[in-house]
């Protein structure tokens, strides 16, 4: 059988797409999701610090997971609090049936999967409690529109947690595999949109770009293999509009990064 995707070896598409797939990770959605499983820093623990109370959210609580690939952190987050909602929202499909099926197999009532660009959600203005981003801005076209996206559907006091990898070398590793799978494959490679290395960003410019939103609170931290922004929304009930030198802007200390 023919087929346009870097496949698994040994595995054939019992139903290859009609077009092949613009996209790497929709391409070499197995393989990135092994990296995701047993290459990537798993993060759930600093998550749920920066973005629940210290007795866990409150029954009900919305999150998202944008750009969530496998499914990784919708499920951890579902499955260590089943009275919170998760949607994970992704381009890639294959991932999103991934994500699916890693939901399935736990289990977890409590997580839903979504496809949709990152660039304009379906989520309406001010609904969401609290927002994962992970390995994502090097990878998307319009860093400040989806970060301007992630502001709008927060709601008053919500809060993100972002974390972006600060080593171009490491970075290039998995996405340079993805691109030898894919001239492996039988499908010609260098119509994907992702770039063919991975576009990391500075401090500076991760900074200037959590800076492009009116954050009530700002916490940056940096580590030889991550960058992290933990964002709050002002809660809108203290009247009082604070100028930008006492805007809320520190390093925090993480026990396990
Ligand atoms: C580097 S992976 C990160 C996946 C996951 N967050 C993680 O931590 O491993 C980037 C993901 O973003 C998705 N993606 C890229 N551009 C997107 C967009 N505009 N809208 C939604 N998802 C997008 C890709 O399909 C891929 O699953």
């Amino acid at each position: 059988m023919e087929t346009s995707d870097c496949e698994m070896p040994g595995r054939t598409l019992a139903h290859p797409p009609a077009h092949p797939p613009d996209s790497l990770f929709e391409s070499c959605a197995w393989f990135y999701a092994l990296c995701r499983e047993y290459l990537f820093r798993d993060h759930t623990p600093e998550i749920s610090r920066a973005l629940f109370p210290l007795d866990g959210p409150a029954p009900g609580t919305r999150v998202l997971e944008l750009g969530c690939g496998p499914g990784f952190y919708a499920c951890r987050l579902s499955q260590e609090y089943p009275q919170i909602h998760t949607t994970g929202v992704d381009l890639s499909r294959r991932l999103l049936e991934r994500a699916k099926s890693r939901a399935a197999s736990r289990s977890l009532q409590n997580c839903t999967f979504a496809h949709g660009d990152v660039h304009s959600l379906a989520d309406a203005s001010d609904s969401i409690d609290a927002i994962v981003v992970s390995r994502l801005f090097l990878i998307v076209a319009d860093r400040e529109a989806v970060l301007s996206e992630i502001f709008r559907v927060l709601r008053p006091g919500g809060r993100c947690f972002i974390a972006e990898p600060t080593s171009g070398f490491r970075t290039r590793i998995p996405l340079s595999c993805m691109w030898l799978l894919s001239l492996m494959s039988s499908s010609p490679a260098g119509k994907y949109r992702e770039p063919r290395q991975a576009d990391v960003m500075t401090a500076p410019d991760f900074a200037s770009l959590i800076r492009s939103q009116e954050w009530g609170e700002v916490e940056l931290q940096y580590d030889g293999w991550y960058q992290y922004a933990v964002c709050a929304k002002d809660s809108g009930k203290d009247p009082v509009v604070l100028a930008d030198s006492d805007r809320i802007e520190r390093s925090i200390s993480w026990s396990t990064v």
